[in-house]
């Protein structure tokens, strides 16, 4: 497969402009205003789909945004790789903080990609990396270089938990059959040091809600003589942690997967300024649980954080008012073995049990889903290991991530197989913030190394 690199030479320009045609889709799943784009965005999918080879492509629909599913089999004796990737995406706001429109793709230089990065909303997260296995198959289909057969699943609801997707797992066992899922949405480490993300943690996504007086009340009049329910919210949510930065929820760390010595000492080799990264986030210092370095605490270790927090007066000057309701919403990221509706039922518990009298308290659970790791000595493993040592020069390092796939651990259950999860992406890319970006760089290495991972998995499969 000497081939990959000129192709890329030759095609480079077509995909960065198919991915900017694409990137300008405002496909928002959480924001119900934009729901005709996010539908436009399935289509635009199921074009590219066609268009890269693919057969028997259609838009699957579901009780929320339809999923598109495509496939190549070329030999019902070959290997299949199902290919899983999201077309939807975060919200943009705060709109003011980006320096170009979210859903206007600009190309820019930065310190870290002087080949210049593409920003916009998804370009990262998860348009570009999903785009990359639609460009990798275009090539593998025109070059008739595709070892074996490939089903594509790209959904719409990743970023608002992926319930559609749940369902039409569970319902077509048999189309979605597979030796191996592979999906890029995660990051590595950085360009010198590429690695595969063996671990995601599982998550539990509640809303809560303080009520205190029936309506709400003159600051002055009432002040002092009944519970304020944000004073109570602020107060409940600051006793959710120690002074060692541990969660207080009775039962929260039972069921907490303890990392051995070694494991840990393994973990710690992985490259790593402490000082860059404080640079990066302009922190004066780190902050987390005691006894774990910043790597573990985003990584083997649970966490509570809240999201966004509101209630009262926030417009323009003061008012002097006491708010009835109070609310926040709380995201605890887990880590393998805790349950996430197990951890959701105790903090209901907790919380609930923790509120003073003089307010209600509810708590809404969202969604969530458990966390994920993948052993390193598996086919799939190895041929994504011996993918990237062909494009990179070097062996990747398997490094636990922070952030969650829920599906992922339902693609375990309900199909059978591994996921390998390889992300091209770099922290600095800001997914979820403003000023998203993609590294065109990482964008055409992705592309570059995803046919290997085909070539090696099929090679070791026999
Ligand atoms: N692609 C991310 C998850 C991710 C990013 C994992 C980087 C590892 C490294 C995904 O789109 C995402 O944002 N997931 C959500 C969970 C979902 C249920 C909303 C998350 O992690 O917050
Ligand atoms: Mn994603
Ligand atoms: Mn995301």
């Amino acid at each position: 497969m000497e081939d990959i690199r000129d192709y890329i030479q030759q095609n480079q320009q077509r995909f960065i402009d198919e991915l900017i045609a694409l990137l300008k889709i405002p496909s928002v799943s959480a924001d119900p205003a934009f729901s005709q784009d996010v539908l436009d965005t399935a289509q635009a999918i199921k074009s590219s789909l066609e268009k890269a080879g693919c057969d028997h492509v259609e838009i699957c629909e579901t009780p929320g945004y339809p999923i598109v599913y495509g496939e190549k089999i070329i030999d019902p004796n070959l290997p299949t790789v199902l290919v899983y990737g999201h077309y939807d995406v975060q919200p943009p706001d705060p709109l003011d903080l980006w320096e170009s429109g979210p859903f206007e793709p600009v190309i820019k230089k930065t310190e870290l990609h002087p080949e210049g990065a593409i920003f916009a909303r998804g370009a990262c997260d998860d348009k570009g990396q999903m785009y990359m296995h639609v460009k990798a198959m275009e090539f593998m289909t025109t070059t008739g270089q595709l070892p074996c057969n490939v089903k594509f699943m790209i959904e719409g609801e990743e970023e608002v938990g992926s319930e559609s997707l749940g369902w039409f797992v569970e319902n077509n066992h048999d189309k979605l059959a597979n030796d191996v899922i592979l999906i890029s949405d995660t990051g590595m480490i950085s360009k010198e040091t590429p690695s595969i993300t063996t671990g995601l943690r599982g998550l539990s996504y509640v809303e809560v809600e303080v009520t205190g007086p029936n309506r709400d009340l003159h600051s002055g009049l009432y002040g002092g003589a009944v519970a304020n329910p944000i004073n109570i919210l602020a107060k409940m949510i600051a006793s959710l942690h120690d002074e060692n930065k541990q969660i207080t929820i009775p039962g929260f760390y039972d069921k907490v997967e303890e990392l051995s010595k070694e494991e840990r000492a393994e973990m710690a080799k992985a490259p790593f300024s402490q000082e860059a990264y404080n640079k990066a986030l302009d922190i004066e210092a780190e902050y987390g649980e005691e006894g774990y370095t910043t790597n573990e605490r985003n990584s083997i270790r649970p966490t509570l954080d809240v999201n966004g927090i509101w209630g009262g007066y926030t417009g323009e000057g003061a008012k002097t008012v006491i708010a009835s309701k109070a609310y926040a919403k709380i995201s605890m990221r887990l880590v393998p073995n805790q349950d996430w509706k197990e951890i959701t039922e105790l903090f209901i518990k907790h919380f609930e049990g923790i509120a003073p009298k003089g307010v209600k308290v509810k708590v809404t659970p969202h969604h969530g889903g458990q966390g994920y790791v993948t052993p390193i000595d598996s086919i799939g493993y190895q041929a994504a290991a011996k993918a990237y040592e062909t494009t990179f020069g070097k062996t990747p390092i398997p490094q636990r991530s922070g952030g969650s796939i829920p599906i992922v651990s339902l693609f375990e259950k309900e199909l059978k197989s591994k996921t390998i999860l390889m992300g091209f992406g770099l922290d600095s890319d800001a997914i979820h913030s403003p000023n998203e970006h993609f590294g065109i760089w990482n964008y055409l290495r992705g592309i570059e190394t995803i046919p290997w991972f085909y070539q090696y998995f099929t090679a070791l499969s026999k």
